[in-house]
């Protein structure tokens, strides 16, 4: 028999594909690859897997009695993957998912699974693609209490925002780029929207903080509203707009969101560009660190789904969680920090018009630091308008935003964005 653990594969996609072939090729010493399952048995995967079992069903790669781990690299957050996860964790068989979608709605009952039947589930490549931050958070930070973990989690947001600003094209330009390069799925709607960073947020945040997951908890607004001439306007207060995700402490517990914010140009979070990824944790007695990579993509997943392996044929594989998602104690908060905001409208090129709209901002309770206006053109009847806010509870903004909107003689297009306060 070999002393080498046995892969059984599920999926041979992007992500899939790459693992198979570095796995056939011995780039983990201690694992081989000796079956997979896929839909179609006879694509052409750009790898020879005459080596290994192909099993139709992927459910067989758990009953197989050559396979010690099963790999699953299908995705969804239901149906085949999970019904294969579970059944292999009941089996006591390892698992290596990169399926954030599934490990966020289903987290409660596998971690269940892995954490009551001790069975190892790894999902590094589930988090910010090749960025090691599950083993940063898990393992390097061990000793540390976190206190505040933000960053980019989603390389689709990060490409177009960053075209946008480089290129000055639109958000229907830049999506469009971006799923022409491979960068965005031609649903996009997980991505724009914000969940899929959202489920990665909850995740990370389970295990920095031992938050159950739920998506409820995070507040999440995606990119779709960003317009070009918001990207103009950031350049102005020499910032840049991010989709950011932030998980943080305070006094009544962990508040979450995932929001488009203004980062100032020389923040680090500005400097990353493009479909990266990036991950900023502040811990005691650590400090700051910041984690920069490919967040996405065939290598750079695969790479993390190839170090799991490697943990678990070294031995070192942990269950999902350090307890199960019923035994964690602490709790989120839904009360967001106070911040200084950006809000952009588009006010009627009349007399009036921006004495209404601040005595509205100052009614509730909004202070005014900062206001830009644009000139009229010919033909224009509404001008856009970009205040920066002193600093600001949430409900006063509400409040504020809901009065304006109800002015649509006078204003329309309504958008307000944190500005992000880096706190070193
Ligand atoms: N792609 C990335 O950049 C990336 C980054 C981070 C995380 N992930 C995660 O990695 C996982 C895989 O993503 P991917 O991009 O590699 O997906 P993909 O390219 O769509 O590949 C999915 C694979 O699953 C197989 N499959 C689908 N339904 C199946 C079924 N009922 N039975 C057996 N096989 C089935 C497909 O088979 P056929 O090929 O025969 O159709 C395909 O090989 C997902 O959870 C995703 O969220 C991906």
């Amino acid at each position: 028999m070999s002393d080498k653990i046995r892969i059984g594969l599920a999926g041979l996609g992007t992500v899939g594909a790459t693992v198979a072939a570095r796995l056939l090729q011995g780039a983990v010493p201690h694992a081989e690859l000796v079956a997979v399952s896929a839909r179609d048995a006879n694509k052409q995967r750009g790898v020879d897997l005459s080596a290994a079992d192909f099993v139709a069903d992927p459910q067989e790669l758990v009953s197989h009695h050559n396979v010690d781990v099963v790999v699953e690299l299908i995705g969804g957050e239901n149906g085949v993957a999970l019904s294969l996860v579970e059944a292999a964790l009941k089996k006591g068989k390892p698992v290596v998912t990169a399926n954030k979608a599934m490990l966020a709605a289903h987290a409660a009952p596998l971690s269940e699974l892995s954490v009551g039947g001790n069975v190892p589930l790894a999902f590094e490549a589930a988090v910010a693609g090749g960025i090691p931050v599950i083993k940063t958070v898990r393992e390097g930070l061990a000793g540390n209490d976190i206190h505040r973990l933000c960053g980019i989690l989603n390389g689709t947001c990060n490409y177009i925002l960053s075209r946008m600003e480089v290129a000055g094209l639109s958000f229907d330009d830049a999506l469009k780029e971006a799923q022409e390069k491979g960068f965005a799925e031609a649903d996009p709607t997980l991505d724009v929207s914000g969940m899929d960073a959202g489920q990665k947020l909850a995740i990370l945040s389970a295990l920095a903080y031992g938050v159950a997951p739920d998506m409820d908890n995070i507040s999440v607004t995606g990119i779709e509203a960003i317009m070009a001439a918001d990207i103009a306007f950031a350049a102005e207060f020499d910032s840049v707009i991010r989709l950011v995700g932030l998980a943080e402490r305070s006094g009544y517990g962990i508040y979450h969101s995932v929001e488009p914010v203004l980062v100032k140009r020389k923040h680090p979070l500005a400097q990353v560009v493009n479909e990266l990824n990036a991950v900023s944790i502040s811990a005691m007695p650590l400090g700051e660190i910041m984690l920069q990579g490919p967040g996405a993509g065939g290598g750079a997943t695969a790479s993390a789904v190839l170090a799991d392996v490697s943990d678990i044929a070294s031995g070192f594989g942990r269950p999902l969680f350090d307890s199960t998602v019923a035994a964690m104690k602490e709790s989120a908060s839904k009360n967001a920090p106070a911040s200084e905001f950006y809000i952009r409208l588009a006010l009627a090129d009349q007399p009036g018009s921006m004495a209404k709209a601040t005595q509205i901002l100052a009614e509730n309770g909004v202070s005014i630091e900062e206001v830009v206006q644009r000139s009229s053109e010919a033909g224009d009847s509404h001008l856009p308008v970009v205040f920066i806010t002193h600093q600001t509870e949430k409900a006063a903004l509400t409040s504020a935003l809901s009065a304006l909107e109800q002015q649509s003689e006078i204003c329309n297009s309504v958008l307000a964005l944190p500005v992000f306060v880096d706190e070193v």
